[in-house]
């Protein structure tokens, strides 16, 4: 515990507040501490031939060279050990963390959609069922072209730029993109997923700690990049309930009428694309 929190600060890490956390960090640690291992025995072994093998001692070049097997059978070894190491740990042990989702009911699931250059965010609202989305229906205050014919989407949330998700639940945020490529990076979850056009990619995590943290886009995706920012918030569950009130009653209950810039304005950092002023980003205060 205390030396995974040393190696944290010193990678400049944010504490760790997800379930599975805690072993990325020590999987971390392990990796950094072997391959420091494995630079002072290289470079020990590289000293070692410049000395042995200097031109004073080796006046003339030996055109042979090593005659023994010990070479190949040393390469073959380890060609052996890192078969085991993916076939036996790596992709069981992938299997188990990562393709292993927990209960559909048990767990929080949301819609995370990217675009340039922000994330946006659908949930399922009070019926439990996400609403029809069409990519022909979407405008700047449908940003997920919500079908608002679908009685299912009428209860649904949409917000931009923060989500609130309750403590000590599991999260399962399925990955999308409306543009290019972008990834889905949550620092202190130690969790990070791309979202790809054309694919549904899910993750899931679960939070431990109430708290505000920083959501990235971890891909190169435009001049906006770097602004690509988001907050993924971790309420407590009466926190988190008073947060789905708030955003059903800021929806209106239908999603194609109020899901406006207004609300999560003050998240997107990057201006849209669009050509016209955007009445919504006026700075008046009645806006
Ligand atoms: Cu989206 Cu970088």
């Amino acid at each position: 515990m205390n030396s995974l929190a040393l190696i944290n600060e010193f990678l400049g890490q944010p504490p760790n507040a997800s379930a599975h956390g805690y072993q990325i960090d020590h999987i971390l640690e392990f990796c950094h501490w072997f391959m420091g291992a494995l630079f002072v025995g290289w470079s020990t072994f590289f000293i070692f031939v410049l000395i042995r093998f200097r031109k004073r001692r080796q006046p003339a070049a030996d055109h042979v060279g090593v005659r023994s097997p010990i070479s190949t059978h040393l390469e073959f070894s380890v060609v052996m050990i890192e078969a085991v190491l993916l076939l036996g740990f790596a992709i069981p042990l992938w299997a188990k963390r990562v393709n292993q989702f927990p209960p559909g009911k048990e767990a929080l699931v949301v819609h995370v959609v990217a675009q340039q250059f922000s994330f946006n965010y659908h949930l399922a609202g009070p019926d439990g069922q996400f609403g029809r989305r069409d990519a022909l229906l979407v405008t700047n205050s449908n940003p997920l072209g919500l079908d608002p014919n679908d009685p299912a989407g009428k209860d649904d949330i949409v917000t931009t730029g923060e989500l609130h998700v309750p403590v000590n639940r599991p999260v399962i945020a399925e990955l999308s993109s409306k543009d290019v490529i972008h990834d889905y990076f949550v620092p202190a979850m130690r969790i990070a997923g791309d979202a790809i056009p054309g694919s549904l990619i899910p993750i899931w995590f679960t939070p431990l700690k109430t708290g505000t943290y920083e959501v990235i886009c971890a891909q190169l995706c435009g001049l906006g990049h770097y602004g690509m920012k988001g907050t993924l918030v971790v309420d407590t569950p009466q926190d988190y309930q008073a947060w789905l009130k708030e955003r059903a009653e800021l929806s209106g209950g239908a999603q194609g009428a109020a899901p406006s810039p207004a609300p999560g304005g003050p998240q997107q950092p990057q201006p849209q694309q669009s050509k016209q002023p955007a009445p919504a980003a006026s700075p008046s205060p009645g806006g």
